[in-house]
């Protein structure tokens, strides 16, 4: 029983971490890098379809990161383990809606076939889908519950799911407006830079965060979290999302500022470790790489404060955003993920940890250049870097494709080695985890 419900479950991660390549790769790498090809063709980003950029945006942010977040997080909801075939059924029916509503709102609005239908079809798709998975998980109670609080980790990947919850709401509510209102299924300029924000720092920021301060302590051997700067970072970021939505980007981003540093100091990030990292099977790079997103989180959030002062095209706004995502946001998939999913997908160990770092190096390389460059062209501060745009795209959509291409290996051709003993509850492979 135990081991047949362990490989219904490592299936079903499997499915949601296979679609969220593909939509990373194809709809959101693939069609970023068109996109980044036009603009610089171009000299601009104003000439080119906002609905086109808002369709790459909403495949990378829910196609990819959403669907690896709903995966992880049903394979680790410990109530799926008591019942498991009935939630396992609403789970896969939440993958299915789910991927449905992500491809449908990326083909409609790139297509503009009946877009003002199959937009909002689409958003109401994706919340069906958040709502079946927020309804199990919200019914489980840890076991301890009453006995203890719960830790402060547990918090902040609460805060980051009504983020997501919300950004779905809002998406769905001004897909619906614009279908009845609008010209074409591009969120309006104005709205879309709030409608960011709000994805950016209360929906991926606050996921990273909860998750480091979970993991980061066994993974990198870092101290315990200062639990008080954690809650205080996240209370910093929610005020700072709130501002954001008020449209006060420029006391925003200075508390964006002052919650990723809190972050820092609370998950101990740039401090010596205490004990050795866990790397046994993934490469050795792997804490230089975690700390190095968190140092593009840093950057990110500078670059938002001087995008209130100095933008004028676009060009630094748009260089915070890809030092969150793909400095930040990426990277860490990129690190953590290799380190878990492996272990997650069926015992399994992770194909190659040469191909981890050579996709993690691609990526930095690929990143820098974009982000410096971005500003350097955008800004018209230096003519040249327009030539090196398409360049490093091509350098992150390789990363990517690396880093596809290792996941699905380690699907397919590594053995699986799933349980021989009961699961303890609530400590989904910890051992596994824990082993250096
Ligand atoms: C890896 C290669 C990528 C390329 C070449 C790329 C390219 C672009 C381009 C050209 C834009 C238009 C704005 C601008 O000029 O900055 C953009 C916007 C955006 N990208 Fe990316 N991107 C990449 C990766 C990512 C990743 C990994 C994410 C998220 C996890 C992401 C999320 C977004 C979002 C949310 C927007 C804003 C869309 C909007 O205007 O609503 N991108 N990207």
């Amino acid at each position: 029983m135990t081991r047949a419900r362990e490989t219904a479950l490592s299936r079903l991660l499997m499915a949601f971490i296979t679609s969220g390549l593909v939509f990373m790769l194809l709809p959101g790498t693939l069609f970023g890098v068109w996109n980044l090809f036009q603009i610089s063709g171009r000299g601009s980003v104003g000439l080119i379809s906002p609905a086109w950029l808002q369709a790459h945006g909403h495949a990378q942010v829910f196609g990819w990161i959403g669907s690896f977040l709903l995966g992880i997080g049903f394979y680790s909801i410990p109530k799926l383990r008591d019942k498991a075939a009935r939630i396992i059924a609403a789970a896969w029916v939440a993958w299915a809606l789910w991927t449905m509503g992500v491809a449908l709102r990326w083909a409609a609005t790139v297509y503009l076939w009946e877009w003002r239908v199959l937009v909002p079809v689409a958003g109401a798709l994706e919340m069906v889908a958040f709502v079946i998975f927020f309804s199990i998980v919200s019914q489980h109670r840890p076991k301890d519950a009453g006995k203890s609080r719960m830790e402060p980790w547990v918090w902040v990947v609460m805060s980051a799911a009504i983020g997501f919850l919300l950004s779905l709401a809002v998406n769905l509510a001004e897909s619906i407006r614009m279908s009845v209102e609008g010209v074409s299924p591009a969120f309006p300029h104005r709205f879309d830079q709030v409608y960011l924000a709000l994805l950016g720092w209360g929906f991926l920021v606050p996921f990273v965060w909860g998750f480091s301060a979970k993991w980061m302590r066994v993974f990198l051997g870092l101290r315990p979290v200062r639990a008080q700067f954690l809650i205080a970072g996240v209370f910093v970021n929610l005020t700072g999302v709130a501002l954001a939505v008020a449209g006060k980007f420029s006391v925003a981003t200075w508390l964006f500022v002052a919650a990723a540093g809190l972050s820092v100091i609370a998950i101990r990030t740039f401090e010596p470790s205490e004990q050795e990292a866990k790397t046994r099977g993934i490469h050795k790079s792997f804490p230089f790489f975690v700390r190095l997103a968190y140092g593009w989180l840093l950057v990110a959030a500078s670059l938002g404060v001087a995008a209130t002062i100095w933008d004028t095209s676009g060009g630094l706004w748009g260089a915070s955003r890809h030092a969150l995502t793909v400095g930040f946001i990426a990277t860490m998939v990129l690190s953590v993920g290799q380190r878990i999913l492996p272990a997650f997908a069926g015992m399994r160990l992770l194909w190659s940890p040469k191909l981890m770092f050579v996709g993690l190096s691609l990526l930095s390389v690929g990143c820098t250049l974009r982000v410096s460059c971005e500003v350097l062209a955008y800004q018209e501060y230096a003519k040249w870097a327009w030539s090196v745009l398409p360049g490093s795209a091509l350098i992150e959509l390789t990363a990517l494709t690396v880093f596809t291409i290792n996941i699905l290996a380690t699907f397919l051709l590594q053995p699986s080695h799933a349980v021989r003993e009961p699961m303890i509850v609530n400590v989904p492979r910890i051992s596994v985890l824990n082993s250096k």
